[in-house]
């Protein structure tokens, strides 16, 4: 495994960072690709292995799948009516996929690793189901086994707020006889709506989503587009700077889509300085560069309801930041965290008392007091991308060396993490192969 030594920083963080591609956008133009004839080509593709995951499903499928750096080029037609695939740790794999393959005559099969055979994939086969689709889970989990056919349209409540199932049942509509309206509870990133080109379904109901098969065209045209960089890799470069007095750095061409801008306003609240520049839209998400300047103190960003389901995936870096900021911060309604790619608040809890921190497990969240001092520790982020990227940043301020244990978890979304970290850093951090 690879170990990541990091030494507490001694200078404010400055750099201009090129953000890669989004993670949500890269897998759903993706998998859409499997519905175009023409040739797709994504510019600035997730480079992370979560998006690989997704191209090698498609590929698995038919689809001829070429790659030059971070472009990316799927053509051909999906040619196969049976096929097992491994969506690895990708969540977003296995769920969208269930989606759209529910509705593809043939026989699929889904199977993921350790940590992905343990999340829940109930919440996606429950709708899929009332479609009329035909899906087999083990124990409500992965490995998932679907027999795709003709469904049709349901009107759906959604139990929880979340993107990949809103998702699911959307890439399932595309295949059913009618209308299909999802009811979400709290607005949910809006990318897949925003490629298919979909309104919600009511004036000033933004929660209320409707989808016609026949009014919906998807072709190459459609889904060729340079992919905006991902604010959620971006969060862990907003937060460095946040730590550190005297910080400024600056984002390029970042998603500034607003059902995922939520950690700019929480920045803002607990003092940092945010302003954006070079404001464009591109394929029909609004893209920009961000700026973050640390001048001054940080304070409490309590966060609750739809504003933690905002966050949901920056919430790791930003527990980080809790530590550093003046009064008591109280993260409550967080419970999805604990069906993540781990147990995101056990670990976020069990690896910040380790650095000496004092904080309250309340079961759907956590809550201390700031600002505390941490000390560096040995920190086993579970296999968890975003834990290791968010504690790696705790590293930075605090005493002593920090050890992140399986540093390579990284390259499930970021895999230049560490080398950009090194680079801002001015060399605190050092990898080194380990037993
Ligand atoms: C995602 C939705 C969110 C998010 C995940 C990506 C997506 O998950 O945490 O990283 O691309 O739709 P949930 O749908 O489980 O909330």
């Amino acid at each position: 495994m690879t170990v990541a030594h990091i030494k507490r920083i001694d200078a404010p963080l400055h750099g201009v960072i090129k953000i890669p591609g989004d993670k949500s956008v890269s897998h759903r133009r993706a998998l859409l690709s499997l519905l175009c004839r023409e040739p797709v080509h994504l510019e600035n593709f997730g480079p992370g292995k979560d998006c690989q995951a997704t191209l090698d499903c498609i590929e698995r499928l038919g689809k001829t799948v070429k790659v030059s750096g971070a472009d990316v080029t799927i053509s051909g037609e999906m040619s196969v009516r049976e096929a097992e695939f491994d969506a690895a740790n990708s969540g977003t794999t296995a769920r969208l996929a269930m989606g759209l393959l529910a509705g593809m005559p043939g026989k699929w099969t889904i199977r993921g690793d350790t940590s992905l055979s343990k999340r829940p994939m109930e919440r996606v086969a429950a709708p899929l189901r009332e479609m009329g689709a035909l899906i087999e889970l083990t124990d409500g989990k992965l490995p998932a086994r679907i027999m795709g056919g003709r469904l049709k349209s349901i009107r759906y409540e959604l139990p929880v707020p979340s993107a990949q199932v809103k998702t699911a049942i959307m890439l399932a509509a595309l295949h059913a006889d009618g209308v299909t309206e999802i009811r979400e509870p709290i607005v949910t990133r809006d990318h897949t709506e925003r490629i298919l080109g979909l309104r919600p379904a009511r004036e000033n109901d933004a929660n209320l989503w409707r989808l016609d098969p026949s009014e919906v065209r998807i072709n190459g045209d459609v889904l060729s587009a340079p992919v905006p960089g991902d604010i959620s890799s971006g969060t862990f470069w907003m937060v460095a700077a946040a730590l550190v007095q005297g910080s400024q750095v600056t984002l390029k061409m970042v998603s500034l889509n607003p059902t995922r801008t939520g950690i700019i306003e929480v920045l803002q609240k607990a003092g940092l300085q945010i302003s954006t520049q070079n404001l464009r839209e591109s394929a029909g998400e609004p893209v920009g560069d961000i700026t973050i300047t640390r001048d001054g103190s940080l304070h409490e960003f309590s966060l609750a309801g739809k504003d933690t389901a905002a966050v949901i995936d920056e919430i790791p870096a930003l527990a980080v930041m809790a530590t550093q900021c003046k009064g008591q911060t109280i993260v409550s309604d967080a419970g999805e965290l604990r069906v993540k790619e781990s147990d995101r608040l056990a670990a976020i809890i069990q690896n910040l008392r380790k650095m000496g921190v004092n904080i309250l497990d309340t079961e759907s969240g956590f809550s201390l007091n700031g600002p505390q001092q941490l000390s560096g520790a040995t920190i086993n982020p579970a296999a968890d991308h975003r834990i290791a990227m968010a504690f790696a940043l705790a590293g930075l301020i605090a005493d002593g060396e920090t050890k992140i244990l399986q540093a390579e978890c990284a390259d499930i979304s970021y895999p230049q993490f560490w080398q950009e970290l090194i680079q801002i850093s001015g060399r605190v951090v050092q990898l080194r192969e380990e037993q």
